[in-house]
């Protein structure tokens, strides 16, 4: 389970500071809570960083408190199991995790979220 303190989502967010780039563990989750829900991140390398949506692609729970180990994560309810590095389902053919766009800017990783319509 994770110990970072709630967040009010706000679904007009569409920018989120994830971090100061050179203190993102390498090859290991990292979760990081943001107003649109939270973001998996997993860093190969300095250079090779994916962010995920938490949510799993199966009935929506949150991976952030599934197993993780290495560049795989598990959701701890139906075991879906997930390839940090591509989003990928691990089981041929099943949904895998929806990415969330970064970029780098002055250090930091900056998630990029789609805005939402409100009509
Ligand atoms: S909700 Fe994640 S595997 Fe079912």
């Amino acid at each position: 389970m994770s110990a970072d303190p709630p967040i009010k989502r706000d679904p007009t967010v569409t920018e989120w500071d994830l971090g100061t780039i050179d203190q993102i563990p390498d090859q290991e989750m990292h979760r990081v809570r943001t107003p649109r829900g939270c973001v998996l991140v997993y860093a190969e390398s300095r250079d090779q960083i994916k962010a995920f949506s938490a949510v799993c692609p199966h009935a929506g729970a949150d991976l952030s408190d599934g197993y993780a180990k290495g560049a795989m994560v598990m959701c701890q309810y139906h075991g879906w199991q997930f390839n940090l590095r591509s989003g990928e389902n691990t089981a041929r053919g099943l949904p895998g995790l929806i990415e969330v766009r970064t970029e780098e800017r002055d250090g930091q990783l900056i998630a990029h979220f789609p805005v939402r319509k409100t009509s």
